[in-house]
């Protein structure tokens, strides 16, 4: 049951797909409260109820015990104290004796969620505008609360099946050579892969739409020698448009009145990695048509996908940020200056980089009002990402378009992925790529993944191979990392070999994965679930946080710790181990429900598939438009019989439909072995274990 109730004056976000009718009369269980502008919603929490949601954040799958900030930020920095990363994902689930129900505060303004930090005992979610549709939920199980949300807010956006391929990026690979550097290594080693991303280097000076002719001499002829080897590039877009007379989406943006102004009618100047910038009125129609438009230049230059960053947006400084900073440096010029003042002048800098003072210097226009950015601000990334989608389509409607951006707000979830954005090279940071899968599925963000190996700072070999192992399961599976790091490609390491194995599995596994991921898009269903969806008698079950079911049949238990060789799990039925090697050299072990510590040598990642379940594995390949769908060894651990619903289409259909994609596998015991049988499949059970 989803009841919708509006408070003040709701801004329109494209979050709800099927409008819900609003509702007067008192919300179930939460208070409300005024106080000024902000509205409350107060719930009264039991010892042992847990909170789910809030898509991309930080700390644990149960979000219980800290106050977290709907503010898309430009945050590269993701430790447990902070409130906000780049994405607002406004749903909270509860779950406990009293039952399962839970609020979507609707609202594009900021929204703060406190889950027991200032009490323990209440959870308080405050919309700091006072302006919001709030969706109460209330259902008989979490995956049926995450079944109905889901359904209020659309489809899944679908990325075509080569989406799914791994892709090697760095910020960093300045000219041609690096690229076509990079794809040689992997060719040539045989490392399966089946993107590059280019970053900001590949630009004219950091200019939106241009590529620098003297580093890419030939994009054409570079895209359409990768496309011969099956690879295909991934440039950037940036939020911000250089403030550049002579460069056409500057002139035309200004021309037409596309960027947002300040109160006096003059654009705002804010400064990205060109120095000053534009930022173009997302929020409007128009521009957003006009914007999508201009990824057509790269488009017809073969080009068949894109990421767009720094759209929270992102800004480093403004006009006005810089002159206080100065002012407060002149002030202080020349005199003995103690604490307070010298807290005041590092401030005056360190603060100027995406500043409330900044956010609230400009306005959007809002079917036709205008509206002050920070109202609206954690909807710019999504819109942008409307704009790109819709740009990417109108090109070639007939195929699904490959986008992810970094900041996002649910609705953008049926237009493009999300990859999380800056991380470190922290083992935290495997458990938190995995934690906030959980979080992203259950709020319609399914093509996701981190920046495998880590953004930030230098990697190591086992990080980066025990982060490939989580990787292996993630819809989006990137290799980034930031300017000034450490190499971090695959084959720059002693470990290469043990690495490249690991993406066999990812390669084998994707008939399966491809099918788990297509299921769930198109039933509106999560792909990772925290235990406690699947399991919710079972009281161990409850708190686990770093073990996740990934579709219908399988578990993952990734490492995540530094110098390990294996792990403890919870197992909540019996399980199969795959302990996988590489595609080819595995083995399974058949384990009971229960508690159990497992080796995992550093070469070696872990598969439970459930008891009664079986999984289809394909020979793998080097690109994904090289992996056999139809020939499929079948891993799993059955008493008598199983089948399996195996999803399949030409991988760019743009309305699949669910039941014509799906085949079915059926595998059954006959004198101690097992058989399978599937239309049009060729089948091997060899691997199915009996018993
Ligand atoms: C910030 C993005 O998060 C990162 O992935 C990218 O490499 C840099 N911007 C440079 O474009």
């Amino acid at each position: 049951m989803i009841r919708r109730y509006d408070y003040g004056s709701p801004i329109f976000t494209h979050a709800i797909a099927i409008p819900q009718p609003v509702c007067t009369g008192d919300m179930p269980r939460f208070t409300v409260e005024k106080n000024g502008d902000a509205i409350s919603f107060r719930v009264h929490m039991d010892e042992d109820d847990q909170i789910f949601g809030l898509g991309e954040s930080v700390r644990g799958i149960n979000k219980r015990g800290h106050r977290y900030r709907a503010w898309c930020s430009d945050d590269f920095s993701h430790t447990e104290d902070k409130a906000s990363l780049y994405a607002s994902h406004n749903l909270v689930l509860f779950s406990g004796k009293s039952g399962v129900f839970g609020l979507y505060v609707d609202d594009p303004g900021a929204v703060t969620f406190d889950l027991g930090y200032t009490r323990g005992d209440e959870a308080v979610i405050t919309s700091e505008n006072g302006n919001c549709s709030v969706y109460y939920i209330e259902a008989d199980t979490l995956i049926g609360a995450v079944k109905e949300f889901r359904h209020i807010i659309g489809r899944s956006y679908l990325p075509p099946k080569w989406g799914l391929g791994y892709i090697q990026s760095r910020w960093g690979y300045t000219t041609e050579e690096d690229l076509r550097e990079v794809a040689k290594n992997h060719r040539e080693r045989h490392i399966p892969i089946d993107m590059l991303s280019m970053d900001i280097d590949y630009m004219e000076d950091f200019k939106d739409f241009t590529w620098d002719a003297k580093k890419f001499p030939d994009l054409k002829a570079m895209i359409s020698d990768f496309k011969a080897d099956n690879l295909r590039v991934v440039p950037i877009i940036d939020a911000g448009v250089k403030l550049c007379p002579g460069d056409p989406t500057y002139d035309e943006g200004v021309e037409k009145g596309y960027f947002v102004k300040k109160e006096d009618g003059s654009t705002f100047i804010g400064a990205v990695w060109p120095g000053k910038a534009v930022f173009p009125d997302f929020m409007r129609n128009d521009v957003r048509q006009w914007f999508g438009d201009k990824y057509h230049g790269m488009l017809e230059a073969g080009v068949e996908a894109f990421w767009n960053d720094m759209n929270e947006p992102a800004i480093f400084y403004s006009e006005e940020g810089l002159d206080d900073a100065y002012a407060k440096a002149d002030e202080l010029r020349g005199k003995n200056i103690g604490v307070y003042d010298y807290f005041d002048l590092k401030d005056a800098f360190t603060g100027m980089s995406n500043s409330m003072a900044d956010y609230t210097r400009f306005y959007h226009d809002v079917d036709g009002q205008q509206v002050r950015h920070d109202k609206v601000h954690n909807l710019y990334g999504a819109m942008m990402t409307k704009a790109g989608a819709q740009g990417m389509k109108s090109f070639n409607p007939d195929k699904r378009h490959l986008l992810f951006s970094r900041a996002s707000f649910i609705g953008a979830h049926r237009d493009g992925g999300v990859w999380q954005g800056d991380n470190f090279s922290w083992w935290s940071h495997i458990l938190l790529n995995m934690r906030e899968l959980a979080g992203m599925n259950m709020c319609g963000f399914l093509y996701t993944g981190a920046d495998l190996g880590g953004f930030g700072q230098n990697t190591t070999e086992d990080l980066l191979q025990r982060w490939l192992q989580l990787g292996v399961f993630t819809p989006l599976m990137r290799n980034h990392a930031a300017l000034g790091t450490r190499d971090q490609e695959i084959y720059r390491f002693s470990m290469q070999e043990d690495m490249k194995n690991i993406l066999t599995v990812r390669y084998a596994l994707l008939p399966y994965l491809y099918s788990e991921f297509m299921k769930c898009a198109l039933t509106g269903s999560s792909m990772f679930r925290p235990l406690a969806f699947d399991y919710p008698q079972d009281p161990a079950c409850l708190r686990i946080e770093d073990q996740l079911m990934l579709g219908g049949e399988c578990m993952i238990a990734p490492v995540y710790e530094q110098n390990a060789r294996g792990r403890n799990v919870y197992l909540p039925e019996d399980m199969l181990l795959v302990r996988f090697r590489s595609a080819e050299d595995y083995c399974l072990i058949p384990m009971e429900k229960g508690r159990h510590w497992i080796d995992l040598e550093l070469n070696e990642m872990p598969l439970f598939i459930r008891k009664g379940c079986v999984i289809p594995m394909s020979r793998g390949g080097e690109w994904v438009g090289g992996v056999d769908f139809t020939d499929l060894t079948l891993l799993g651990w059955i008493d008598c019989a199983s089948c399996y619903k195996l999803y399949n289409d030409d991988g760019f259909t743009t309305s699949p439909v669910l039941e014509e994609g799906l085949r079915t596998i059926r595998c059954k015991a006959e004198g101690g072995r097992a058989d399978a049988a599937g239309e049009g499949l060729r089948l091997d059970a060899a691997k199915v274990i009996v018993g």
